[in-house]
């Protein structure tokens, strides 16, 4: 299969890089995604994982290295990547289903095809009795269903998603984790799906990339060897214990590293 996002080498480096300072936020990270996968990214807070995901929606370019989608060099956003971000961001003048059409009306598709299709995503995403409300007036879950039904709704070929499900409570996250397996399954879109918890990249994955602390880099990549639909018995089986022990081994101390408790390399 095709790669469809690759990585190669990237350093993103912030602020200002003059006599080596600056944050390193990634350093030698490569990663190849192909066609059709499902990539969950874990690692400890301030590795990068954000970063990975604004290059590849090219709201950045990197300092050193290349992003490529398609074997082109990332340039900027395009609507072949749709993203989903840490924090809804919604357009607080429009209401919920204007904030849904706005990808399609700017890509000029007819209203009626646009309003229609903001439906559908509304409805799958429990909204649609909210369609005409403002952003103000729902909870925070409800306005990051708003941003993921924004994202869907163009079927763009790479989902770009950051941490999507952190806000919802327990319930609406499996529905929504469903939700997004079935919408995966039918238009086979790429997914690179940024978490901190590790059930739930077992749980969506093909692959599970685990990242250092900052300056980010791979330091595990897991092909997820479970089959779907992976039901309460294969989330209990020794094999999907083995995997989880490993991310969480790996995660730990990476995170203990960020948080300056691990001295030097000995660990
Ligand atoms: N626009 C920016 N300007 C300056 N520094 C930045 C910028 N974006 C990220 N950084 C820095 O780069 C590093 C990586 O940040 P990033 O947001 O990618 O981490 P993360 O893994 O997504 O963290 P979290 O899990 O907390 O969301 C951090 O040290 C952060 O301070
Ligand atoms: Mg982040």
């Amino acid at each position: 299969m095709s790669v469809k996002i690759a990585f190669e080498e990237v350093t993103q480096v912030y602020g200002d890089t003059g006599k080596g300072g600056g944050t390193r936020a990634l350093e030698h990270f490569s990663l190849e995604i192909a066609e059709r996968n499902f990539v969950c990214l874990l690692g400890p807070s301030g590795c990068g994982k954000s970063t990975v995901l604004n290059l590849a929606a090219g709201f950045e370019k990197p300092s050193g290295g290349s992003v490529l989608i398609d074997g082109k060099t990332v340039t900027g956003p395009g609507r072949d990547r749709g993203m989903v971000f840490q924090e809804p961001l919604l357009l607080p003048w429009r209401n919920v289903i204007e904030n849904v059409m706005l990808g399609p009306c700017l890509a000029g598709w007819p209203k009626v095809e646009a309003l229609a299709q903001a439906r559908h995503y509304l409805r799958l995403t429990g909204l649609e009795r909210f369609e005409r409300h403002a952003s103000y007036e729902l909870s925070g879950g409800m306005r990051q269903r708003v941003a993921l039904a924004r994202a869907w709704i163009g079927e763009p070929p790479v989902l770009l998603m950051d941490e999507p499900f952190g806000a919802l409570d327990a319930q609406t996250r499996l529905v929504m984790q469903e939700l997004l397996l079935e919408i995966w399954e039918q238009t086979r879109t790429t997914v690179l799906f940024v978490t901190h918890d590790v059930d739930e990249a077992l749980f969506l994955g093909d692959r599970v990339v685990v990242m250092s602390a900052s300056p980010g880099r791979v330091l595990l990549d897991l092909a997820v060897d479970l089959p779907r639909p992976r039901t309460e018995e294969i989330l209990t089986s020794p094999r999907f214990a083995d995997a989880k022990r490993r991310c969480l081994r790996l995660i730990g101390e990476e995170s203990r590293r960020a948080f300056g408790h691990l001295e030097g390399d000995g660990i």
